[in-house]
């Protein structure tokens, strides 16, 4: 795992946006997982100015979904990944997808999202956040390390982290679609982009601490090729900074 200690979150958003812009130059970007909510914001605004033309090619899946939100909820992920991610980067509607979050769909929403996911051939890069309780994707403390796409339910701190989405907490669904743990480790490469003091104890947990399904974010300790993107409030728990800052300091030229 490499740690990339950015000033602010602008510059993590560049960051991140190197490493999908490098891939994109390899030829080896045809799949992109995108991630809602706050902390990928900067690396789809960075990815927006640079308008690479092999990542408007791209396919997209997204992390996740709220059950039961109407049709067109502004902030149903449907939504927001319309707005922030195909609007801004220039992608083919139909080529983006979604976890089917209606009531209808539930039974076979996972299975059906996990054959779109392997038609496509998986994901090439994965852009991750991670939430206070230590999910990524919704895979919430106790998920299994080896889950598949499934209905999971939120946690009440999620719940309450994602409120400001919201007109009240109590409109924030219970119950979400998530690609699994398993499922998120099957990306070639990772990118997870965390900002802000009230991740610093979930990013030192997941980076440094035991593999847990208590911090589901450890998981990734076991991931070939994953870099966290953290500005300097995130990365205030870690231990091993110092070794992080010369490590990014010494890195070979080909690497990004
Ligand atoms: C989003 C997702 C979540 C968020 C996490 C952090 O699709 O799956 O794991 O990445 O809740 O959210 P923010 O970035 O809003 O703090």
């Amino acid at each position: 795992m490499q740690v990339v200690v950015t000033t602010d979150q602008e510059a993590a958003g560049e960051y991140a946006a190197d490493i999908v812009q490098r891939r994109a130059e390899e030829g080896a970007l045809h799949v992109l997982g995108v991630a809602t909510g706050s902390s990928p914001l900067p690396v789809y605004e960075a990815l927006e100015r640079r308008a690479l033309a092999a990542v408007r090619a791209a396919r997209a899946f997204a992390l996740d979904e709220y059950v039961g939100l109407p049709p067109g909820h502004p902030e149903s992920y449907r939504s927001v990944i319309a707005r922030e991610v195909t609007d801004r980067l220039g992608l083919d509607p139909a080529r983006v997808e979604v976890p089917d979050g209606s009531v209808e769909g539930l039974r076979t929403a996972g299975a059906r999202y996990e054959e779109l996911i392997a038609a496509a051939g998986g994901v090439d890069v994965q852009i991750l956040g991670i939430g206070t309780t230590g999910h990524i994707g919704f895979n919430e403390p106790t998920s299994s390390l080896a889950s598949r796409t499934r209905v999971k339910t939120l946690t009440e701190q999620t719940r309450r982290d994602n409120a400001r989405f919201f007109d009240s907490p109590d409109d924030v669904p219970r119950h979400c679609v998530t690609q699994g743990l398993g499922t998120i480790l099957d990306a070639r490469e990772i990118v997870l982009v965390a900002i802000g003091s009230r991740k610093a104890a979930a990013v030192a947990a997941a980076v440094e601490g035991p593999v847990t399904a208590m911090c589901p974010a450890s998981v990734l300790q076991l991931h070939p090729r994953v870099t966290v993107v953290v500005d300097e409030a995130a990365a205030a728990e870690l231990r091993l900074r110092a070794y992080y800052d010369e490590v990014f300091a010494h890195r070979p030229d080909w690497q990004v």
